[in-house]
């Protein structure tokens, strides 16, 4: 019988040692009380939108930070984020014809899952600095101590942040037209400008029509809004547990911390707690799968989450590395089609390609990243499976993280503005790049 606790009774990985085990009891009950974050209607909403994506019928893009922080928190890097996700889904929508279901990696994307437990620099050893939620990066042990009351401040900062995000979406910010507008802003200045100015002007054009024909933002308000979800790995089960919330009258759960929540690959054990816990919550959910996955075990994980077999319950995300995709995706794409599972099958280019540059920093090209989205979307459609989304790390802010692109970020200038927390972000003109990119491979 599942209950939200029933995680419990499993081994769950990743988790933090508390070493006070009456302050993490304090602060779940403090938790539990807590207004949702998220309501089950909206979670409700994004798992009908996701249904359309499992048809064919819409597309999913899903992106933001690696990991969220607590030191660089503010209005602008939301904001930036919120805008450049919707610059992408406008050129997405109109190059693949269809509607763009927009969630971002954001409001509690803290937790993050390590390699390894500890930490060595110069023979000292520490615990590895596993996100916000649960410790902090500097390396003294002060630091690395895991801190329960850190749940209290990642709820509160995800609170803050759905707040600037629903001000986002209803005031204006998301104004198709406004959105557009930046679209030529990134191309002004961009060394491949004429390579994209086609794709930019009939979106223009397009939108020029309308207005001609007396669509616009007045007589037709729903123009100035637009639909954004919240998603995050749900990898720190004491906290998800605690925003579980009840509906009355159906009795469901569904967790409140977000309206869409993953399973990362490190955790993803059928009989795991992490399986457990999902699978009984009626959030839509993703799960990574990386390029060790059989076609065996993946059916029985979709049976796992998803009994039902329903549209838009499960999103498999996908994250290969550009030198495997290649050997691992169809067969297993294969396999759900001919067993007649439905799910969204999305693209993380991200994961599967992360290298330590020669300058020390981990990076990712921009190269590869392309190359794997690019082969995602052929060798699904020569499977006869809809590719239905990408899923990227990425920031509106302006940071060298990854190498390539139009301004052709070299190793050597990643130490100019390498900012994350954890893995190598896209920055706000590779991310629009590769809308372009996509786009015009889409129409093609
Ligand atoms: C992530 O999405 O940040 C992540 C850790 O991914 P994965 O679980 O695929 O390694
Ligand atoms: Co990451």
């Amino acid at each position: 019988m599942w209950n939200p606790a029933s995680w419990r009774q499993k081994e769950a990985l990743q988790q933090p040692l508390y070493r006070d085990a009456v302050a993490v009891k304090d602060v779940e009950a403090r938790l539990r009380l807590m207004p949702p974050l998220v309501l089950d209607d909206e979670v409700a909403m994004l798992r009908n939108r996701l249904a359309s994506v499992a048809k064919g019928e819409a597309f999913l893009l899903q992106g933001g930070d690696c990991a969220e922080s607590f030191s660089d928190f503010s209005a602008d890097s939301v904001r930036s984020t919120f805008n450049v996700l919707l610059q992408m889904a406008i050129v997405l929508t109109y190059a693949g014809r269809r509607p763009v279901v927009k969630v971002g990696r954001i409001a509690g994307q803290f937790g993050k899952p390590r390699s390894a437990d500890n930490e060595e620099r110069d023979g000292t050893s520490l615990p590895s600095y596993r996100g916000d939620i649960i410790n902090a990066s500097a390396f003294d042990m002060g630091s690395r101590d895991p801190d329960p009351e850190r749940m209290i401040q990642a709820y509160n900062q995800s609170a803050t942040t759905l707040n600037l995000l629903r001000a986002f979406i209803g005031g204006g910010q998301a104004d198709l037209h406004q959105v557009h507008k930046w679209n030529l802003g990134f191309l002004e200045n961009n060394p491949l400008r004429d390579r994209y100015e086609q794709i930019a002007r009939t979106i223009q054009d397009a939108l020029s029509f309308m207005e001609v024909c007396g669509i616009n933002s007045e007589s037709h308000p729903a123009l100035s809004r637009t639909e954004f979800f919240t998603s995050h790995e749900a990898l720190l089960l004491p906290y998800e547990e605690a925003l579980a919330r009840e509906n009355p009258v159906s009795g469901h759960w569904y967790e409140s911390s977000a309206h869409m929540v993953w399973i990362g690959e490190r955790t993803r054990q059928l009989d795991g707690a992490h399986v457990e816990f999902f699978r009984g919550i009626d959030n839509p959910i993703g799960v990574k799968v990386g390029p060790t996955m059989t076609s065996d075990e993946l059916v029985r994980l979709v049976d796992a989450l998803n009994p039902g077999n329903e549209p838009g319950r499960l999103t498999l995300i996908s994250r290969m590395g550009s030198d495997n995709i290649a050997k691992v995706l169809p067969g297993l794409a294969a396999t759900l089609r001919d067993e007649g599972r439905h799910v969204v099958w999305s693209c993380d280019p991200m994961h599967g390609n992360t290298v330590k540059a020669t300058s020390g920093f981990k990076t990712r090209s921009f190269d590869r990243i392309l190359s794997e989205i690019k082969q995602f979307f052929a060798l699904l459609e020569g499977e006869s499976v809809y590719p239905g989304g990408i899923h990227l790390e990425m920031t509106g802010q302006h940071v060298t993280e990854c190498t390539g692109g139009a301004y052709q970020i070299s190793d050597a200038d990643l130490a100019k503005c390498y900012q994350t927390q954890c893995d190598p972000r896209l920055n706000a003109d590779q991310v629009l790049e590769l809308a372009f990119e996509i786009a015009e491979f889409l129409r093609n």
